[in-house]
């Protein structure tokens, strides 16, 4: 089975649901405790064995070029500081030299478009991709979970979790059959359905191998939901062409999309925080009963 070495990471977003914040700093940047939300998902990445990451930007997004580069001013001042531990930190979070590339989506015509950008680096060969909205907190990461499944069974993957009925039109939903290990094939997907049209209360939860013949169907498909080139109508078309899975994470994850999400996301890693969670959990008390 090929081995699952490169990640799209879909990063044009205008983050509208967080203004003002967003209005000059790239949501993706923005700290959640003590590092931008991108790179917990990195992270998750690598964690995979990931090696190349695809960033499918847009316009004001170049502080995430400039993150995942070194910072030689900065670096060099820590090394004369003798802020060893910080500088050690700082270098690990840059990928090695040519790990990364950066392709520009120039229009938002939806996550199916973006992921179709990123064809030429990409290739012939199975990919990731990770939505940097969504951190995901589990051990095995979620990504390892799914590139532990597609060397199993190779094909197509997408990792699902419940949301309360409700929220279903919020998400892809999947249509399952049954479930073995944690892992069932998958019988349809719909993007953003009705409540009442829903095949289930399972969703796209944002981490997915796909196999590159993906490409061809992104070139030709049609608006979807939204009026955008939607990702899940592609993979809806592969469901019969070869397996698809679907794997349950089990995990927690935080959608920083959002005010409350993104504050959530905020205060839970800082609690996961071993060297900052207990005084975390003491000044987050503190701050409620306050009010
Ligand atoms: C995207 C996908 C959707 C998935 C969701 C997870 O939607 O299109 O299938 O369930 O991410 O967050 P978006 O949140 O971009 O509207």
């Amino acid at each position: 089975m090929a081995k699952v070495r490169k990640a799209v990471l879909p990063v044009a977003g205008l983050g509208t649901r967080v203004l003002p914040a967003t209005k000059v700093t790239p949501k993706e940047m923005l700290p959640v405790f003590d590092r931008p939300a991108l790179q917990y998902v990195i992270d998750e990445a690598r964690a995979a064995g990931i090696e190349h990451f695809v960033f499918v930007t847009g316009r004001n997004k170049s502080a995430i070029e400039d993150y995942f580069d070194q910072a030689f001013e900065l670096e060099a001042m820590l090394e004369r500081a003798g802020k060893t531990e910080t500088l050690k930190e700082l270098q690990t979070h840059v990928p090695v030299a040519g790990a990364c590339s950066f392709v520009r989506q120039q229009s938002p015509l939806g996550l199916g478009h973006a992921v179709w950008c990123a064809r030429d680096i990409i290739g012939d060969e199975p990919f990731a991709v990770l939505l940097p909205d969504m951190i995901m907190v589990s051990d095995p990461p979620c990504m390892a979970q799914l590139t532990a499944a597609h060397a199993r069974t190779g094909g197509n993957l997408i990792s699902v979790e419940q949301v309360p009925r409700e929220d279903v039109s919020k998400y892809g939903v999947v249509d399952v059959g049954e479930f073995t290990d944690g892992q069932a094939p998958v019988r349809g997907l719909v993007e953003k359905p009705k409540v009442e049209d829903a095949p289930s209360n399972l969703v796209i939860s944002g981490r997915y191998i796909l196999e590159p013949e993906i490409f061809d169907l992104l070139e030709r498909q049609q608006a979807g939901a939204g009026g955008e080139i939607q990702l899940t109508d592609a993979m809806a078309t592969l469901i019969d062409t070869r397996p698809f899975h679907a794997v349950e994470f089990t995990g927690r994850t935080y959608d920083t999309g959002s005010k409350l999400g993104y504050l959530k996301a905020f205060m839970a890693l800082a609690l996961e925080s071993e060297s900052h969670g207990a005084d975390a959990a003491r000044l987050i008390r503190d701050a409620a009963r306050d009010l």
